[in-house]
């Protein structure tokens, strides 16, 4: 008899935005008059920058000729975009990351989700709460933790994000080995110093550990004192593996393309104590399991390293923090404390409420979706997280409903 990998039955039945999706469909299966807002998942609605487009028309019109035509490309990206990325968003910023570092992917949850594949099963973890679902969950599925006890699995070293440290998690006082973190920070919108990211990158180091950097966000940091960039501390290199996305920078949610970054001078090692390569063990995986990103998309994310592609983009960021900058003014006005939305695309809001009565609340009297703090973690409780990628028109809709529903 077939039988089913057990550790998934650990798991919740579905997937946070999953889970929301369908209550929403509930509701506005039963409330068809009543038109809903979302700003519940994080994703994009403004169109592809320009730059973006002409790039995918040039190129599908070569995949539309024989002497320009391409079959499968390198697994780990074409060079002019591996060479464009470590150009731009690492040495532009003195951070040492050469091109074949770079992995190009089709999106930063699954090279996050995949990347515990070549790890031990019996690593010490350390993973924030709130957290993004997919870093806890890929653990759970690959059997890392155990059951699921008052709201936790057992065996991991929760990283606890609260009103006290300011959403920023302090260092463990115990080893861990693998360590989840993400700044600008989802859910919370946190964002992580150079002093703070430098005593991470210290335990790593003191723990023979590595850090999984999540940066999907960087392109909304505004503070020119924030690093963008985990290579921009001194030794991370030898500590840590970043993640970067071109969805929330270029609006490429539904047109898929990422990537990750594992220097070569990362070293793990085998239950003999001998040290190998994180650089050949991912390439090993990468290479095995994937056959890269379209050649069109790739030509499409390239076009944001030109000057146009960069004025185009900071268009996009600067119109989804200025949705989250009237966000944050209008939980103000309401007496609800939030952090986020000033380096980050997402409002974390303390309501001192049960966080999905909260969610039910904005739903049925607002008809506005937001995400429920709690479905990220234990310390997400009493919070809801509410996303500032919509247009304009629907963000200030959202917030006069918001506003008369919680009056
Ligand atoms: C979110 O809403 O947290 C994001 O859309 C997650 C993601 O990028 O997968």
């Amino acid at each position: 008899m077939i039988r089913i990998n057990e550790n998934y039955t650990k798991l919740k039945a579905s997937y946070l935005f999953s889970d929301i999706a369908k209550r929403v469909s509930a509701f506005v299966a039963a409330n068809p008059s009543k038109p809903v807002i979302r700003l519940g998942i994080g994703d994009v609605t403004e169109p592809l920058p320009a730059v973006c487009v002409e790039a995918l028309h040039a190129a599908t019109d070569e995949m539309a000729k024989r002497e320009t035509f391409k079959g499968y490309g390198p697994e780990q990206g074409y060079a002019f975009l591996r060479e464009a990325i470590a150009a731009h968003d690492y040495a532009a910023r003195k951070c040492p990351i050469e091109a074949d570092e770079i992995f190009v992917s089709d999106g930063s949850k699954c090279d996050c989700g995949n990347i515990q594949e070549i790890f031990g099963t019996d690593i010490r973890l350390a993973i924030p709460d709130p957290v993004y679902p997919v870093y806890l969950d890929t653990n759970v599925m690959a059997g890392r933790t155990g059951g699921n006890v008052d709201g936790r699995y057992t065996g991991i070293t929760y990283l606890d994000s609260t009103p006290a440290n300011g959403y920023v998690p302090a260092i463990p006082a115990t080893a861990a080995d693998l360590i989840y973190l993400c700044f600008p920070n989802n859910p919370t919108g946190a964002v992580a110093t150079k002093a703070q990211l430098a005593a991470w990158v210290a335990y790593a180091k003191k723990n023979q550990a590595i850090i999984l950097f999540d940066s999907a966000y960087e392109a909304y940091i505004r503070d020119p004192a924030i690093p963008h960039s985990i290579y921009e501390i001194d030794g991370a290199r030898d500590v840590a593996i970043e993640f970067r996305s071109f969805s929330k920078t270029a609006g490429f949610t539904g047109t898929r393309c990422a990537y990750t970054v594992v220097p070569k001078s990362l070293k793990a090692f085998d239950a003999a104590g001998k040290e190998h390569s994180v650089h050949a063990l991912w390439n090993r995986r990468h290479t095995t399991k994937f056959n890269g990103v379209a050649y069109p998309i790739q030509k499409a994310a390239a076009a944001i390293f030109t000057p146009e592609g960069q004025k185009q983009t900071r268009a996009l960021t600067d119109f989804y923090l200025g949705n989250a900058k009237l966000i944050r003014e209008a939980m103000g006005k309401l007496g609800l404390p939030c952090v986020g939305g000033d380096n980050a695309p997402y409002i974390w809001i303390n309501t001192g409420r049960d966080s999905w009565e909260f969610f039910d609340l904005l739903l049925d009297k607002a008809q506005v979706v937001c995400t429920p703090g709690a479905g990220f973690g234990k310390c997400g409780e009493g919070h809801v997280r509410i996303s500032a990628f919509n247009s304009r028109a629907n963000v200030e809709a959202a917030l006069t409903r918001i506003a008369a529903a919680l009056k």
